[in-house]
């Protein structure tokens, strides 16, 4: 009789913390895209500083939000170069490139809503932005 207790109660245990889970990804909230900006940062040109705002499909990459930006304002273009082991690496923002000669490049940093700067371990095509990120395109030197 106990043990008949015990298992209904792990079964009815079960059923009520794994229900959230399930109706979680049934919910279309989940689904939904959300705002990020990005800021292209160039101390070499005028103005230097470019903000863009856009929204991201769920979960989406950062590459998929600046092909976005890219195809409705002209004020933003980039060029990428498909790098055979680590995917598509940033090239130029708004005409300028990075110069291996000149030691330029353009440098990946995200402002999160609490306003740190983190510099995200990957690229543009693995970053996935959380919602009121802001992204900066920074123009710097190594
Ligand atoms: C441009 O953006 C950078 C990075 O967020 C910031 O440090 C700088 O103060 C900004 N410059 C201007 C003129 O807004
Ligand atoms: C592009 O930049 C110009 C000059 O700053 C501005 O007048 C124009 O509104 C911008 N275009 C868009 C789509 O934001
Ligand atoms: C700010 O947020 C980022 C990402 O959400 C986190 O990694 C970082 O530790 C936070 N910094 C502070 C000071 O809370």
């Amino acid at each position: 009789m106990a043990f008949k207790v015990s298992v209904l109660l792990s079964v009815f245990i079960l059923t009520y913390l794994l229900a959230p889970l399930v109706f979680t990804c049934e919910n279309s909230d989940i689904q939904k895209s959300y705002p990020i900006s990005l800021l292209v940062y160039n101390s070499h040109v005028s103005p230097m500083n470019l903000t863009f705002y856009t929204d991201i499909a769920y979960r989406g990459i950062l590459l998929g939000a600046m092909r976005k930006i890219q195809a409705v304002d002209k004020n933003f273009t980039f060029t990428t170069v498909e790098d055979p082991n680590y995917g598509p690496f940033l090239v130029s923002v708004n005409g300028v490139a990075g110069n291996p000669a000149e030691h330029t490049y353009w440098e990946l940093l995200v402002q999160p809503q609490n306003g740190t700067i983190i510099r995200p371990d990957v690229g543009v095509g693995c970053y996935i932005p959380n919602p009121y990120d802001t992204v900066i395109l920074k123009f710097t030197t190594w």
